[in-house]
Formats: structure tokens, C-alpha cells, sequence
């Protein structure tokens, strides 16, 4: 695993925008995997800024989000669909035909769950997979005990993950408690991982992903079996 230690969260973002459109830019037909949340949107700002200088063109691109809130229509202001076009997709020139995020309302989410691993595969496999990590060590919606072979699946929200995520939602029963995510297999099947990892609260888990040997029990430590994993973390990240 390649270690970039960042200076702030900008930086941060710099480094993994700058992977990013590398990415973009040695293949313009590029899959990439993506993420929601609090850290990427420095990032996707970043990604927004480069394409209206540079010119950077994503209209060969194929996107994968990592996960979806099941019951949440893609125009649902708390979906992740709606996050992605407001933090991206509406300010670059690619298609929506082209981003692929999991149907939190499918009526059948097993074969929902199926279609999402056999489009992945039929572009060839995700060339480069940008994800997150929760305080509790998941990777996507992939929550401690997930098995390290899973695909993508329907999961149940941990408590944990429900308080971190609670505050997108205006009204608190409307908290979904269920999701759909890529599995641990699917995320290590992508040829390069860049794992983000910013703020103070995140420096407990990043300990524990340095210092602990791999186990279910925390699902982001199957990265250390990837050969092509960078993570960027801030200092916040790194002040225990
Ligand atoms: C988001 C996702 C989650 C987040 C993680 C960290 O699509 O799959 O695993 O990456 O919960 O979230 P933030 O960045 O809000 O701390």
C-alpha cells in the first residue's frame, strides 16, 4: 500500500483529483468507481474546476458508484444518485447513460444486486475505485462481519453508520435502514484503490487499519491484499 500523507484536506483532494484525471486523461474510455459522502466532494470540485480549464473530457467514461440507500428514488434529495449529479455528473460532459449507480427501488433487489455485478464486468472491470471509509472500518455499505467474498448485496445499516449519515436527512425516519453496495470482492476486483481517509474522527480507524492484521472485522483491511492501493490521508487523519 502506497501512503501519501497530506498536509490538509485540500491537499488531499489535489492528490487524488490529480490520479483522477491522469486516469481520464491516459484512457479517455476510463471506468471509474465512485464514492458519496463528506471526503470526495473536495475532490469532485477539483475534477469540475479541471474540465472547464483544461478541458479534461469524461464523454468516453463509464462511472459505478459504490452504493445506493434502498427505497430512495434517484430524485430523492438524499439519494446518492441525486449527490452525484449535484456534486458531478451535472457539471461534466458525460452522460447519464454512462453513470451507473445501484436502483435503491428495484422491485427485485437480488437481481437488481446481479445486473449491477454483470455491468461492472461487461466494461472490463473498474480501472480506478475511489472510496471512503466509515468510522467503524467499512468500505461502501460493507459493515464489520461483511465476508470478504461478497458481491454486491442488500445490506442493514449499523447504528453507527446510520448516526454518521443521519444529518443528510431532513426528517429522522426517514433514515433508510437498508442499502445496496458493491461487495468487498467487487471493490477488490478494480485495478487501482485510492482509499481517502480525512478529519480527526477517522484517525481511531486509521490506526487501527496500520496496526491490525486483516480480519472481517474490519472490512477495509482487505486492502492490504491489493497490490494497487494508495491511501491519502490528512494530518488530522494522523493525530490520535
Ligand atoms: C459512500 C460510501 C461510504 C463512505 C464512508 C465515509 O458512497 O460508500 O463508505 O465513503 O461512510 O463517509 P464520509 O466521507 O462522509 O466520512
Amino acid at each position: 500500500m502506497e501512503i501519501i500523507r497530506a498536509r490538509d484536506y485540500d491537499e488531499l483532494c489535489e492528490h487524488a483529483a490529480t490520479m483522477i484525471i491522469a486516469q481520464v486523461q491516459q484512457n479517455r474510455h476510463s471506468v471509474l468507481g465512485l464514492a458519496t459522502g463528506a471526503t470526495p466532494t473536495g475532490i469532485y470540485q477539483k475534477m469540475i474546476a479541471d474540465h472547464r480549464k483544461h478541458g479534461t473530457s469524461y464523454a468516453g467514461v463509464r462511472t459505478f458508484n459504490l452504493d445506493e440507500y434502498v427505497g430512495l428514488a434517484p430524485e430523492h434529495p438524499s439519494s446518492f444518485a441525486y449527490y452525484m449529479r449535484k456534486h458531478l455528473f451535472a457539471h461534466l460532459d458525460i452522460s447519464p447513460e454512462q453513470t451507473h449507480i445501484p436502483s435503491g427501488v428495484a422491485t427485485n433487489l437480488q437481481v437488481e444486486c446481479q445486473q449491477y455485478e454483470d455491468a461492472i464486468a461487461s466494461t472490463g472491470g473498474i480501472d480506478l475505485q475511489i472510496l471512503g471509509i466509515g468510522i467503524n472500518g467499512h468500505i461502501g455499505f460493507n459493515e464489520p462481519g461483511t465476508s470478504f467474498q461478497s458481491a454486491t448485496h442488500v445490506v442493514t445499516l449499523t447504528e453507527s453508520t446510520k448516526e454518521a449519515n443521519r444529518r443528510y436527512f431532513t426528517k429522522e425516519e426517514e433514515m433508510p435502514t437498508h442499502a445496496i453496495t458493491m461487495g468487498l470482492a467487487t471493490i477488490m476486483q478494480s485495478k487501482k484503490i485510492i482509499l481517502l481517509v480525512s478529519g480527526k474522527h477517522k484517525a481511531p480507524v486509521l490506526h487501527r487499519l496500520l496496526n491490525e492484521p486483516m480480519s472481517e472485522d474490519l472490512p477495509a483491511s482487505i486492502l492490504k491484499q491489493h497490490s494497487h492501493v494508495t491511501i491519502i490521508a490528512d494530518e488530522e487523519a494522523w493525530n490520535l
